[in-house]
C-alpha cells in the first residue's frame, strides 16, 4: 500500500493535476493540511473515507495515520497546498517512511508564485532584465534561515524575488532590500492567489508597508518585487524572432 504525496495547487480546486484528482478518488484515507487545501477536493474522496485534517497533529500522529491505513491495506492521499517541493514539510515525512519501509509516490502541484504571476498576469523572467527568480522566505518561529541565505544576499542580485510566509514582517522586507532595489522598484502583494478573496496589491519599495498596512492582509500572502513586474520595453526573446534559426524552425530567415 502506498502514500501518495500530492501537491493540491494555490487555492482553486480545478489547478490540481488530473493525476491528484484521480489519487484522491481512490485513496480510502485522506490527510490534508489544514485551510489551505479547498474543502471541495475532499468531496473527491469515495464513500467512507477516512478524512483527516492534520494541522492539529504532531510529526509522530501524522506517521501513525499513515501506519494505520498501510496495516489497514490502504492508500493514502497526503495533501499539501501548492507543490511539494518547497516548505510542504514532505521531507520529515518522507523520511520517517523509508524508516518505516512504507512506499509513497509523489505528484506536482502548482505552486503559489505560479499561481501569484498568473493573477499578475506578468512574466517574471524578461529579457535582459531578470533572468532568474528566487524563492525564498524570511526566518519564523518554525524555521529559522541558513546563514548566507539572507534578503540582502538574494537582493544583491537584482533578481525577481518570490518572497512566502512574510506578510507580518512587510517592514523588514522592505528595509533590506530598499538599497539594492531602491524606492522605486516595482512590487505587487498577491494574497490568497486563485481563491474567491483573492486580492492584489501593486505598489513600490517605497509605498509598499503603507498599503499593506491599509489592506490589512494577514496570512497566505505571497510579495513579488523586481523590475520584471512593470517592465514594458524589454527587448523581445530571440525564440520568436524572424532571424532566429531554431530546431522547430531551421533556417529562419
Ligand atoms: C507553507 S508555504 C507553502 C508553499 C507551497 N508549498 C507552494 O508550493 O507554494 C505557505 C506560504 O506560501 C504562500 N502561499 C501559499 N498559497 C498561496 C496563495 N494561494 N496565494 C498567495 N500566497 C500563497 C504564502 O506566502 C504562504 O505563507
Amino acid at each position: 500500500m502506498t502514500v501518495h504525496f500530492i501537491g493540491a495547487g494555490p487555492g482553486a480546486a480545478d489547478l490540481i493535476t488530473l493525476r491528484g484528482r484521480d489519487l484522491i478518488a481512490r485513496s480510502p484515507v485522506c490527510l490534508f493540511a489544514g485551510s489551505l487545501i479547498p474543502r471541495e477536493m475532499l468531496a473527491w474522496c469515495p464513500p467512507g473515507a477516512r478524512i483527516v485534517d492534520t494541522a492539529p497533529l504532531d510529526l509522530d500522529a501524522i506517521l501513525a495515520e499513515m501506519a494505520a491505513a498501510t496495516a489497514a491495506g490502504q492508500d493514502v492521499a497526503r495533501l499539501h497546498s501548492g507543490d511539494l517541493s518547497v516548505w510542504s514539510a514532505m521531507g520529515e515525512q518522507l523520511r520517517r517512511l523509508d524508516a518505516a519501509g512504507i512506499p509513497y509516490t509523489v505528484t506536482p502541484g502548482v505552486p503559489a508564485f505560479a499561481a501569484a504571476a498568473a493573477t499578475l498576469a506578468r512574466e517574471l523572467t524578461l529579457p535582459e532584465v531578470a533572468q532568474s527568480v528566487v524563492l525564498t522566505r524570511t526566518s519564523g518561529r518554525a524555521s529559522a534561515m541558513p546563514p548566507g541565505e539572507t534578503l540582502a544576499a538574494f537582493g544583491a542580485t537584482g533578481a525577481t524575488l518570490a518572497i512566502h510566509l512574510s506578510i507580518h514582517v512587510v517592514d523588514r522586507v522592505v528595509a533590506e532590500l530598499t538599497p539594492f532595489y531602491g524606492a522605486g522598484c516595482p512590487v505587487a502583494v498577491v494574497f490568497r492567489a486563485s481563491w474567491p478573496d483573492e486580492r492584489v496589491i501593486r505598489a513600490t519599495l517605497g509605498t509598499l508597508a503603507a498599503e499593506v498596512a491599509a489592506a490589512r492582509l494577514e496570512r497566505t500572502a505571497l510579495i513579488l518585487v523586481g523590475s520584471a513586474l512593470a517592465s514594458h520595453d524589454f527587448r523581445e526573446s530571440a525564440l520568436y524572432s524572424a532571424g532566429y534559426d531554431r530546431r522547430f524552425r531551421p533556417g529562419a530567415p
